[in-house]
């Protein structure tokens, strides 16, 4: 979360994944469901090349259930498999390790048809700062994380852990970095907490978010503030919910800045319930006759 990335640094993670991607059969693409195209490294295809790869939207509890639907059904057009996990409550679990059976199984009977001995599955995660790595590691580990030691063949510092009895995971991910060169998705990495507060203007992303709850989930946004109308003009908008939630200075005058933090606060709080801040139709592109 806090790693600012630079061309050496990019170039650094884009090495590591690539020197680990010889090791395993399949890689767990880790996106974040309420931002699958925002959360995604821009150069996935290119790194991972022609590897086998699962995506899995994770915090599909935050998310919007319906436009996660999209998202799937997107990545099957594509054929790619994605699955909406949340790896913070271990839910999707075992489905992960049914569809790498699924997706590896004829690689596998080609092994087995060649009378290679069956071994498990070996997996790797990658995913931007931020998308559930580590928990999910920790969640496919269970309690006891039961390392395998060295693997012949393997870098002795990459460490094996075993999911069941049909999976390894490499027990460090690929970190791969963001989008960031376009504004927009600076923002929806900002509002799901991919991108420290530190570095952000909380009013601009306030201003960004809640007009993006106006457009797409208007309902809500009027009920918890309790909006009649939404005003066009941001200084309404601020000083009704300032007022309405006592966001004031020392003079009674509405804090802006304390408008925009409570907002920022609420949305990252589901306060708002699930929601999902790209949907696949904002990417498709009307093709020319
Ligand atoms: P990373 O390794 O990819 O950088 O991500 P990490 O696992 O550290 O997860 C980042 C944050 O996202 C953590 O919250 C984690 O709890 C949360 N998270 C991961 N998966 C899920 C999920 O499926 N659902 C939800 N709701 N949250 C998830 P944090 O606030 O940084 O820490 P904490 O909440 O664990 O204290």
């Amino acid at each position: 979360m806090t790693i600012q990335w630079f061309p050496g640094h990019m170039a650094k993670a884009r090495r590591e994944v690539t020197e680990k991607l010889k090791l395993v059969d399949i890689i767990f693409e880790l996106l974040d469901a309420r931002i699958p195209y925002s959360s995604r490294n821009p150069m996935i295809d290119e790194i991972i090349q022609h590897k086998p790869r699962l995506v899995l939207l994770n915090k599909a509890d935050m998310a919007d259930k319906e436009a996660t639907k999209e998202w799937i059904a997107f990545f099957a057009e594509q054929g790619i498999k994605a699955l909406a996990v949340n790896a913070q409550a271990g839910e999707g679990m075992k489905e992960i390790v049914q569809a790498s059976k699924e997706i590896l199984k004829e690689k596998f009977d080609r092994l087995k048809a060649k009378g290679v001995k069956p071994r498990a599955i070996r997996a790797m995660i990658v995913g931007i700062p931020n998308a559930g790595k580590s928990t999910l590691i920790n969640r496919l580990a269970k309690k006891n994380i039961a390392k395998t030691g060295n693997t012949p063949g393997v870098t002795r510092s990459q460490q094996w852990i075993k999911v069941g009895k049909e999976m390894e995971l490499l027990d460090t991910p690929g970190i791969l970095w963001p989008k960031f060169e376009d504004q927009e998705v600076g923002m929806k990495l900002a509002i799901t907490g991919a991108i420290k507060d530190t570095l952000l203007n909380l009013q601009d992303l306030s201003i960004h978010s809640l007009r993006f709850l106006e457009r797409e989930y208007e309902g809500r946004l009027k009920e918890r503030y309790k909006f009649t109308d939404i005003p066009d003009d941001v200084v309404e908008l601020f000083d009704h919910i300032g007022k309405l939630r006592g966001c004031l200075t020392g003079g009674a005058n509405v804090d802006y800045d304390k408008v925009a933090e409570l907002v920022i606060r609420e949305i990252r709080g589901e306060k708002f319930g699930p929601l999902t801040f790209e949907k696949p139709a904002d990417f498709l592109v009307q093709e020319l006759e």
